[in-house]
């Protein structure tokens, strides 16, 4: 089954959650996919009652990087835990870029949402310059290893790699399904270096970028990939739930 996860960033209220959540969920299939929705912490509360421990799971977008305390305004992996959430995306191009978000801010975001039993969407993929100089590969590498530093192979189990190029955030531009394959292959390369060729194999890998209920079909065909995490098309439950149909 594959993973299809919606990434809501800054957008619903929980009011709207609710009015998305009356139009999606009769449209949800079961057993079809493994469907996340990443939602803002203020829509929780509703989705967690809305969904009820169902197929469908809630993920948190971001979590602090310390455990509790003195963070006024950040959420912790047990509060998200509390909530509902099954799932936290770590790592995210638009935190490392916007919020200055650091390896080792990410490496230990990351131990904390596994000691909370949060399974960990961790997105990496290089820019536009590092595309063009062609260090693509090597940034993807960098990525991995600097976020899943003393990590164990037993561990990845709950860590699912989104592949997610800058370039192709919101862009509409999305990378050739043969481009989207070399990046997969490269990613459990470095798994399989740095733990095992059985946890390369394992390891769950999506894409994300600009996918649309258009290209979503052709993506969805990539050879290796595991699912995809979707952002401006989820956002609205008709073109969120034609994807859904057509993969
Ligand atoms: P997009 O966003 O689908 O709007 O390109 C994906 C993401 O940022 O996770």
């Amino acid at each position: 089954m594959k993973y299809i996860i919606a990434n809501f960033k800054m957008n619903q209220t929980p009011q709207e959650t609710k009015e998305y959540l009356i139009r999606l969920l009769p449209k949800v299939e079961e057993g079809k996919h493994k469907l996340v929705l990443c939602l803002p912490a203020t829509s929780m509360g509703v989705a967690s009652f809305m969904l009820n421990g169902g197929e469908v799971s809630i993920g948190g977008q971001n979590l602090c990087d310390e455990e509790e305390g003195k963070c006024t305004g950040e959420i912790s992996g047990k509060m998200l835990k509390n909530a509902g959430c099954e799932f936290v995306i770590v790592g995210h191009s638009e935190r490392r870029v916007k919020f200055k978000e650091t390896a080792r801010s990410i490496n230990k975001k990351i131990k904390i949402a596994l000691k909370n039993r949060l399974k960990v969407i961790l997105c990496v993929g290089e820019n536009l310059a590092e595309r063009n100089t062609l260090k693509m590969l090597e940034t993807l590498k960098v990525q991995i290893e600097e976020a899943l530093k003393g990590l164990y192979e037993n561990e990845l189990e709950n860590i699912i790699i989104a592949y997610e190029p800058v370039w192709a955030i919101g862009s509409g531009k999305v990378p050739t399904n043969k481009e989207i394959e070399t990046s997969v292959k490269a990613i459990r390369k470095v798994i399989t270096d740095d733990f095992s060729a059985k946890a390369g194999e394992a390891i769950t890998v999506v894409y994300g970028g600009s996918i649309d209920a258009k290209n979503a079909p052709t993506i969805n065909r990539a050879k290796g990939l595991n699912g995809m995490l979707i952002g401006g098309s989820c956002l609205d439950a008709g073109t969120f739930a034609t994807i859904l149909r057509e993969v």
